[in-house]
């Protein structure tokens, strides 16, 4: 190895030595509430595809057809080779989503921030940013070359303080922040927030990333949510999520919508969405107006998923949304967590330094929309030392065949000797027997599963 790059050999080591080195597991299957994981069929616990649209048949077929009659790639940059009709009804019907006057479309959400701070603020403004940003915000602002400023999280009177303090050394002001929190699945206070900026004549931004299809009244987003439509000036978006697909949007004032056509770099200077995800993101869309179906089992299932947990002795943090960290410390345990469930056949990533700070190590749970709803058979029989069993059986399952459901449930708890609880997660007229657990070992309150259990026990109702 040349000897000038040999600092990147011991950084790699360092990182594995912390526990911090990224292992990128390999799909084989589509996104769903099963997956197949470095070949091995998983539960699927940490995708953003909230509302189960990225294998959705209708946003499959979407991209299928657009493909047929367009192909597939944009040609070039849009102000080169000219913008499809796609992605100009992809912008109005997204506006129209969300409430407000206009969009742009950018390759991702990422892309999104990086183009729109830099348009909106210079190196003589002065950004005030939440603390906890996601990281294409920081980078977003930092490629503005303005003073940034950041605020405690989700602190709108520290934000005052600093607005008060330092608003009037600069031409311009943007404060940004994201909407619901992608790490600890809280939602900033927009509407408080809102206030303070106005009242300092600031630009205000919020990244709505992981509200759109999930917050507000059928997944319109953190606007309708706080209910502030037309007082939020700029609001950035990403199709990545519970769109299923990928691409980013900025949505808001239509004089900031334009001036990103004229200024954002990324829609400047990198080809468009390409025709697939566009017409994929129109079928996601259409999906989302024609009911709240998906987004009420969302939150159906997230609303019993952190209940179970709590009730179970975790700590899932200040989430309020369908992210749910489960909070573990030391980055080492999150990973050693994350692979005892991968063996016991439940996908849920570790996540560490830098993407959280040292010590808040967590395994960060988001339930895949291809899970079915939740109801359960709950036998409590607790033991020593054993803190929980999950189990899981669908609404439909129980509604068809509740008896024959608890009876199965019932001699399974026995043979087992443990509580249980049941879901159908891929709704697929099977019960799906999910065993996983804390308990107090050696090492303190760990990680235990419980070898006994098999790790995945279907039953088929007749
Ligand atoms: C708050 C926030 N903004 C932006 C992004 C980037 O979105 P994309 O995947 O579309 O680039 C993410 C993705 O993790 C995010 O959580």
């Amino acid at each position: 190895m040349p000897d000038r790059l040999h600092w990147i050999q011991e950084e790699l080591q360092n990182l594995k030595d912390a526990g911090l080195y990224n292992r990128i597991r390999t799909l084989s299957s589509p996104q769903g509430a099963w997956l197949v994981v470095d070949g091995k069929r998983a539960l699927n616990f940490c995708s953003n595809n909230y509302l189960g649209l990225a294998n959705h048949p209708r946003v499959v077929e979407a991209a299928r057809e657009a493909a047929e009659k367009y192909g597939v790639g944009p040609g070039a940059v849009r102000t080169i080779a000219g913008t499809m009709d796609l992605h100009v009804q992809l912008e109005k019907r997204l506006a129209a989503f969300k409430g407000v006057e206009a969009a742009i479309t950018f390759q991702s959400g990422f892309n999104a921030n990086l183009g729109a701070i830099p348009a909106l603020v210079g190196k003589e403004d002065v950004i005030f940013s939440d603390e906890l940003n996601h990281a294409s915000i920081i980078d977003g602002s930092r490629l503005s070359g303005a003073k940034i400023i950041r605020y405690t999280h989700c602190d709108p009177a520290d934000l005052a303080r600093g607005l008060k303090e330092n608003r009037n050394n600069y031409p311009r002001a943007l404060v940004v922040t994201d909407g619901a929190f992608s790490m600890d699945g809280d939602v900033a206070p927009l509407d408080k927030i809102h206030e303070v900026t106005q009242h300092h004549s600031a630009i205000l931004m919020v990244d709505d990333a992981h509200g759109e299809g999930v917050l507000g009244r059928g997944g319109r987003g953190i606007l309708d949510h706080f209910k502030l439509h037309g007082k939020v000036d700029v609001e950035i978006g990403t199709m990545s999520k519970a769109f299923g697909v990928v691409g980013g949007v900025v949505a808001g004032n239509p004089l900031v919508v334009e001036w990103l056509g004229q200024r954002g770099r990324p829609f400047l200077f990198s080809s468009a969405m390409t025709v697939p995800d566009t017409a994929a993101c129109l079928a996601s869309l259409e999906l989302l107006e024609e009911s709240t179906g998906l987004v009420d089992k969302l939150w159906e299932n997230t609303r019993y998923f952190k209940e179970e947990m709590k009730r179970l002795g975790f700590d899932t943090g200040a989430s309020v949304t369908p992210i749910t960290p489960v909070m573990l410390g030391e980055a080492p345990l999150a990973q050693q967590f994350s692979r005892e469930l991968f063996e016991k056949g439940v996908f849920a990533m570790a996540i560490g330094f830098p993407t959280v700070p040292r010590g808040k190590a967590r395994i960060r749970v988001r339930l895949d929309g291809g899970f079915a709803s939740p109801a359960l058979f709950d036998f409590l029989d607790d033991e020593p030392n054993v803190e929980y069993v999950v189990a899981m059986a669908s609404n439909a399952v129980l509604n068809r065949h509740a008896e024959e459901g608890m009876q199965y449930a019932r001699a399974l708890s026995g043979l087992a000797g443990r509580s249980a609880t049941f879901f159908d997660f891929d709704n697929d007229g099977w019960l799906d027997l999910v065993v996983a657990g804390t308990a107090t070992t050696s090492r303190g309150r760990g990680i235990a599963l419980f070898p006994q259990f098999p790790q995945r026990v279907e039953v088929e109702f007749a």
